[in-house]
């Protein structure tokens, strides 16, 4: 008698430096999970839509000035704005693939000089994801792609004191993808991260809290 054990999706989460190519990756997972039957939705952070998306899109556009706190703390509420129904989706059985969460959160504020356990705490506590995939590219690298746009943070000084502090989040379970190699290849490799991690969420993995 298992009708109640429906199994649940999975949170996967991209990041990457600016210009890593995670969020054509992104698009390209989901057209792939879809296409195989699994339930899936893409997501991104940070999410424009809502009111405080709307106050960070302003300061990214340098529209705004806001405390390099407040700002931090508007993408942490705007992540735990969404919570609960990431939690319900993941519960009823919908993977998320999100682009960017927390560690972007840190690595970013992290990177103007805030103290890092300082920027951790406010994301302690949301959903933790089942499998981060890491973008690796070099600063430089991703810089010559095309160049950075004209948002606050697209600048070559500042991408790579990002790329130090996204090193310190590491850890063991991240999977991490050479961000140079050809899109295809690229491509099979998140799709192999995924299709694994999703199974691994469908056999009862339980779902487990961020950094506490
Ligand atoms: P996007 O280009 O993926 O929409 O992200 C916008 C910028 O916001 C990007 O430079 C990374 C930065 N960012 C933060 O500073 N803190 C966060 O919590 C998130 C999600 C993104």
């Amino acid at each position: 008698d298992n009708v109640h054990d429906k199994s649940r999706g999975s949170l996967i989460v991209l990041e990457g430096l600016d210009r890593s190519g995670k969020t054509s990756q992104s698009n390209r997972l989901v057209s792939y999970l879809k296409e195989k039957g699994v339930l899936v939705e893409s997501w991104r952070f940070p999410d424009r839509t809502t009111s405080t998306g709307q106050m960070i899109s302003a300061y990214l556009a340098n529209e705004s000035q806001l405390d390099d706190r407040a700002i931090h703390l508007l993408f942490s509420a705007n992540r735990w704005e969404k919570r609960s129904l990431m939690e319900s989706k993941i519960m009823c059985g919908t993977t998320l693939i999100v682009d960017r969460y927390s560690y972007s959160g840190v690595a970013f504020s992290a990177a103007k000089g805030l103290d890092f356990q300082w920027c951790k705490a406010p994301e302690v506590g949301l959903i933790a994801p089942d499998l981060v995939i890491y973008f690796d590219i070099s600063p430089e690298k991703a810089a010559e792609r095309g160049g950075y746009g004209t948002e606050r943070y697209e600048k070559l000084e500042f991408q790579k004191k990002v790329a130090e502090h996204y090193s310190t989040l590491r850890d063991a379970s991240w999977k991490i993808v050479d961000a140079c190699l050809p899109m295809d290849i690229v491509e099979e490799q998140v799709r192999e991260f995924a299709m694994a991690c999703i199974l691994t969420c469908q056999k009862g993995k339980p779902l487990n809290k961020l950094w506490s």
